[in-house]
């Protein structure tokens, strides 16, 4: 996969480098590009923004360098026998970001990000690639970051993990909360690991069993008592029918009853402690 950033803070970037990601560029599963806007600045002061139209605070992303060192970052890219990109816009008012979209990205073979300061970029380059390829723009959470540097490092992640032979384990992928698929979307519930006893805090006994059906059982019922706590949203939205038996007793243990629409609620005074 080709990854392409322009920003105008190059060294926001220098987290590609290390861990997950760096290793998978060293292996050369993933070739990333980290482009400076200001390079496609032509005035003394490298301007890339400007005062908006129609009034009000802040300052707005100019076309120009952005337009140049697209079209720049795109002929490379073509040149190099890259193919099929998308833009990527990171922005606290695109659509959610969710693992869903992060499987969706992983498919594509070319991600080109337009992480913007100030009050965003000037609506007509969105329109503008948009003519020639998809363009998602992305909010990785409810709250309003200084710049889309540190959502593109977020995004990448979680796109590269997915990659055939990134994580080393593609079992791995099927467990992740929030992995698409016809399962209940539970939280993962807590993990251990040895010794067995630290300052004085043992390890649920059941796993230490051998027994793989009994770990199962508790496992599942722990991202029931997790998610319930945590995300009722997730259990509200879930379809009864996602539930077998032993999953309707920890839900009902829980506080939660099947409705008519064929969902579960829970009575507002079953909240966990
Ligand atoms: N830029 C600023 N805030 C953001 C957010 N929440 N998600 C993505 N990009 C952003």
């Amino acid at each position: 996969m080709r990854l392409d950033v322009v920003t105008i803070f190059p060294e926001y970037l220098e987290p590609l480098n290390v861990s997950l990601v760096g290793k998978a560029r060293a292996r050369g599963q993933l070739d990333v590009h980290v482009h400076d806007l200001r390079e496609w600045t032509y005035d003394r002061h490298n301007t890339v923004d400007d005062t908006p139209y129609g009034g009000g605070p802040g300052m707005v992303m100019k076309t120009e360098p952005w337009g140049e060192a697209l079209d720049s970052a795109l002929a490379d890219g073509y040149e190099a026998g890259a193919r099929g990109p998308v833009m990527v816009v990171p922005t606290p008012s695109g659509r959610p970001f969710t693992q869903e979209l992060a499987v969706e990205l992983s498919e594509r073979p070319w991600l080109i990000f337009t992480p913007a300061r100030y009050e965003g970029i000037d609506r007509r380059v969105m329109d503008e690639y948009a003519t020639r390829m998809p363009v998602y723009e992305v909010s990785i959470g409810d709250y309003v970051l200084a710049g889309g540097e540190a959502a593109v490092l977020v995004v990448t992640e979680a796109v590269a993990r997915l990659l055939p032979g990134v994580l080393g384990n593609a079992e791995s992928h099927r467990d992740d909360s929030f992995a698409p698929g016809e399962m209940a979307n539970l939280l993962e519930g807590p993990v251990y690991t040895k010794p067995p006893l630290w300052r004085g805090r043992d390890i649920p006994e059941v796993l230490l069993s051998g027994h793989h059906g009994k770990i199962a059982r508790w496992r599942r019922d722990e991202a029931f008592r997790r998610t319930a706590r945590n995300r009722p949203d997730l259990i509200e939205r879930c379809e009864a029918a996602a539930f077998d038996k032993k999953d309707r007793e920890i839900l009902s243990i829980l506080g939660w009853k099947p409705s008519e629409d064929g969902r579960f609620w829970r009575r507002p005074q079953a909240v966990e402690e």
